[in-house]
């Protein structure tokens, strides 16, 4: 390992080099008019896999993004990681509070801003240039590896799991990894055995055919953006629970054990207040700020529209409203059933003279896996040798929806070794990848394949 780890610590420009032109490359899965760009940062990709010397590079193409796959099957007797990770990224709008261009990645006081820094190319590239590491200088990696990188993760693609379903002998391997998470902290390795599901629903509430004036109408008719306001306003009771019949029918609670190893993580309440600039910390009654995110399903909308909203005022009775409402769910929750439930429960919220209809956008069921498995130890070491000292052990709120048909289909242990951290603004203006968790992970990601080497 002593060679792999200088040339890594030697490689450092080069690999931040490397990082910076994948980031100039914006493969926004969401946008149309980025077509060209997302399948230019696939051929980008593959082009870098088969550099660093892996085989069978091929850009699978899809009626959406194209799958970039790669492996190296050299290492008879030992263990295949499946490496799974997303080239494509969020929209980076609202450009205006970008303080540098999204796709001109740019240092400053020891991050690296781009869209797609930590979510997730700078996560993958970290693999890359471990792997490169290994191949370099030892002329072969200690483990089989898979790659497996898809173009559509932020848009809930439903092709990567169609692949996944029917190519479940060409990614036969021993353990999934993935680099798609966040640390606790700065400075505390983590590693996550948790992530929420998601179903999320455009709701639409419909009244009088066009726009009326509201003195001449006021009164007569319903509203549909207060009815649709009424409607949200009774989602959630006032101890922060959803109010869906049969919500909670199927939540795994928190083991005790879990509570308290949560309760003794190091979490500055008032700094993470401050850097949200909230005065509380608020949810469900009963749970900490920490289990809420992590082991409770929430509502929130996401973004309404209706009405007259510009400049000066407009009296109208208007004929329309919509809600972007999504629901983060939680081991055993079906994304599914959770939608049926939320629709008819919406229906029945409704009130009369208005009509209500759905648009369902993408579902995700959560993800839960045992902390004692040996690979999963296997990751604390690398962790430890990479950051100095031994990792936590946390679930995250978010979610990757293809882990659970990773779970399902090829029934394999995940290791999820994430390296963003929660400051580093994924999805938002001025998103960031910390240069030092960019090296130290680059480090514990070949100390993994070498600890995962069944000699070693
Ligand atoms: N990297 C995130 C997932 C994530 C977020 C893990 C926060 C841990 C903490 C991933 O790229 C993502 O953003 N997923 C989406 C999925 C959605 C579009 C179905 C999410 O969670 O919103
Ligand atoms: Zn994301």
């Amino acid at each position: 390992m002593d060679r792999v780890l200088s040339a890594i610590d030697r490689g450092r420009d080069s690999a931040l080099e490397g990082l910076k032109a994948f980031l100039r490359i914006p493969s926004v899965s969401t946008h149309p008019h980025h077509r060209d760009d997302v399948k230019d940062c696939a051929d980008f990709l593959a082009d870098e896999m088969r550099r660093i010397g892996l085989r069978e590079v091929e850009t699978i193409t899809t009626t959406g993004h194209p799958i970039v796959y790669g492996e190296w099957m050299d290492a008879p007797g030992q263990p295949t990681v499946l490496f799974y990770g997303h080239y494509d990224v969020q929209p980076a709008e609202p450009f205006e509070l970008w303080k540098s261009e999204p796709f001109d990645p740019t240092l400053r006081g020891g991050d690296l801003f781009a869209r797609g820094a930590t979510d997730d190319k700078g996560q993958v590239w970290l693999h890359l240039k471990a792997m490169e590491a290994h191949l370099s200088q030892t002329g072969r990696l200690p483990v089989n590896v898979k790659w497996l990188i898809e173009g559509e993760e932020e848009v809930t693609g439903p092709n990567l799991d169609a692949y996944v379903e029917t190519h479940q002998e060409k990614l036969a391997a021993d353990l999934i990894l993935i680099s798609d998470t966040t640390m606790f902290d700065y400075d505390v390795p983590s590693i996550c055995y948790g992530l929420r599901g998601i179903t999320y629903i455009e709701v639409l509430v419909k009244g009088p055919n066009e726009d009326l004036h509201s003195g001449g109408y006021g009164g007569s008719v319903t509203n549909p953006l207060n009815a649709l306001s009424g409607i949200i306003a009774q989602l959630l009771d006032e101890n922060g629970r959803i109010t869906i019949p049969g919500f909670y029918d199927d939540v795994v609670p928190m083991t005790q054990e879990e509570r308290s190893a949560y309760a003794k993580l190091p979490f500055d309440e008032a700094g993470y207040k401050s850097r949200l600039g909230v005065a509380d910390l608020t949810g469900e009654t009963g749970f900490t700020a920490l289990e809420r995110v992590w082991a409770r399903p929430t509502l929130d909308v996401n973004g309404l529209l209706g009405g007259f909203t510009g400049e000066g005022s407009k009296t109208i009775v208007p004929s329309k409203g919509m809600a972007k409402v999504s629901m983060r769910l939680v081991p055993d929750q079906d994304p599914n059933k959770i939608a049926e439930m939320f629709e008819s429960h919406v229906r029945s919220l409704a009130p009369p003279g208005v009509t209500v209809e759905f648009i369902r956008h993408g579902a995700g069921k959560p993800f839960l896996t045992p902390q004692d498995h040996p690979y999963i130890q296997a990751a604390g070491r690398a962790l430890q040798k990479g950051f100095g000292k031994p990792p936590v052990f946390i679930r995250e709120g978010g979610s990757i929806p293809v882990v659970a048909t990773f779970q399902e289909t090829l029934n394999l242990p995940t290791v999820l070794m994430g390296f963003g951290l929660p400051d580093c603004n994924a999805h938002a203006p001025n998103e960031k990848f910390n240069l030092e968790n960019f090296y130290r992970g680059i480090a514990s990601a070949a100390w993994f394949y070498h600890e995962l080497n069944a000699g070693s």
